[in-house]
């Protein structure tokens, strides 16, 4: 493998590492703009109503015991006031008092709502059970994916405008909330070179972060955000490692993709182009009701084809998120099959870039003053200014 100098493949690491992540919320001007279905929940105006026989218990208590980065858990719920639109908020982290958060001297309200963050995604009380406004009782289910931090549900009365907080569940959480997950390959500025970005909740200083990857059946070289030379070419396995400071791994699943063919070599090169796609909950959340339910199918398309295909460009408009950054997370999940495997090249949409008089293409609110910042750390692409998402690659 060695000796083919000038036939080489190289890899070098990107990490993306998230450790304090916190969702503020500062979006009343997303309202009436009805394109992030959060943006309906109206946060500071959320009220107390903690009602002691009202109840909200969530479990598993603990999820991914065995590595998953996915898991489905059950909430059960029981209100002495029923009523049609009551609705259960996810939250992550757990702790969504506003004590928690940063001041932010009111961001030009009266005082501080009670609660600073917005919901991961949401379902109404009755989603199970037609009957609950009469029962008062409901069981629903929740996918959660590994995002960092723990979890807690939260019942509501009033509907999104005018809610008030009934009951806060118990918190949940996976076994190890940092641990690496969601990679992202992309192609690098020259033809034989491969990047990873992936999401962990280890800070750089806390853990030595590197990727362990090689021929599936040879010796896997380890590569701490270096440089390594390969046969073209070829199929490669790959995993994530972070190293402690007690000398201890942690890994992530193992994953493979297929090194791109040398320039002018004679190979058929499969390429898909789409824009616009979104995402949506497996789960059903209200959050997205009929708004991108379509991005499950077609991401579910892209998955059973993807011996098909040699390299995707989704050219914007990618989650929708509109600020909502956990949005950020709930996508790369949801495409993490595909971009695990084949390069993910990504450009910029109004929704990832516009915002009044910061020189977008539109004068829009469209990002919901993300400003391109997200996509562009989220997802690497092989341009000179990480701002401006102009840039070639060979295929
Ligand atoms: C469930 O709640 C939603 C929101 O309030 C309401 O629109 C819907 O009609 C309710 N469904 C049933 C079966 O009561
Ligand atoms: C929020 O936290 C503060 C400080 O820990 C506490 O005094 C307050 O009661 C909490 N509010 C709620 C609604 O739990
Ligand atoms: C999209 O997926 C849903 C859920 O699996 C299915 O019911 C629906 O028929 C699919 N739509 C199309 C156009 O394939």
């Amino acid at each position: 493998m060695k000796g083919m100098a000038g036939k080489g493949f190289n890899m070098i690491l990107l990490i993306l590492c998230f450790t304090n992540l916190k969702i503020i919320l500062g979006h009343e001007h997303m309202d009436g703009f009805g394109e992030q279905p959060l943006a309906k929940i109206a946060i500071h105006k959320i009220l107390l109503a903690l009602h002691s026989s009202a109840s909200i218990t969530a479990a598993p208590f603990l999820l991914g015991i065995k590595g998953e980065d996915t898991e489905w858990v059950n909430v059960e719920l029981h209100s002495p006031n029923p009523s049609v639109d009551d609705w259960v908020g996810v939250f992550s982290p757990a702790n969504f008092n506003s004590s928690t958060c940063p001041y932010t001297a009111g961001v030009g309200k009266v005082e501080e709502p009670y609660i600073c963050t917005a919901p991961i995604k949401y379902k109404y009380a009755n989603d199970s059970n037609p009957r609950y406004t009469e029962t008062g009782k409901a069981v629903l289910k929740f996918q959660l994916i590994n995002q960092r931090a723990d979890f807690s549900f939260a019942l509501f009365s009033g509907g999104l405008s005018d809610a008030r907080l009934v009951a806060v569940s118990n918190s949940i959480s996976f076994a190890n909330p940092k641990a690496p997950v969601y990679p992202r390959l992309a192609l690098g500025k020259s033809w034989d070179e491969m990047t990873i970005t992936w999401t962990s909740g280890y800070d750089i200083n806390e853990a030595v972060p590197f990727v362990e990857w090689g021929l599936p059946e040879g010796s896997q070289t380890r590569s701490p955000a270096g440089t390594l030379t390969f046969n073209r070419n070829s199929m490669y396995t790959y995993r994530l490692g972070h190293m402690l400071a007690d000398g201890s791994y942690v890994w992530s699943k193992k994953y493979s993709f297929k090194a791109s063919p040398y320039p002018g070599q004679n190979s058929l090169q499969r390429v898909i182009i789409f824009g616009d796609m979104g995402k949506a909950e497996r789960d059903g959340s209200n959050e997205y009701a009929n708004y991108q339910p379509g991005s499950l199918n077609t991401t579910d398309q892209l998955i059973k084809d993807l011996n098909n295909y040699d390299i995707v460009f989704h050219i914007g408009d990618m989650p929708y998120a509109n600020g909502y950054i956990s949005q950020w997370d709930q996508f790369t999940a949801q495409v993490q099959e595909i971009s695990s495997t084949v390069p993910y090249m990504i450009a910029s949409g109004n929704h990832e870039r516009d915002w009044p008089n910061t020189g977008s293409f539109y004068d829009t609110p469209d990002s919901g003053g993300e400003c391109g910042v997200l996509a562009e750390t989220m997802y690497y692409f092989p341009a000179e200014n990480r701002a401006k998402f102009w840039y070639a690659t060979l295929i």
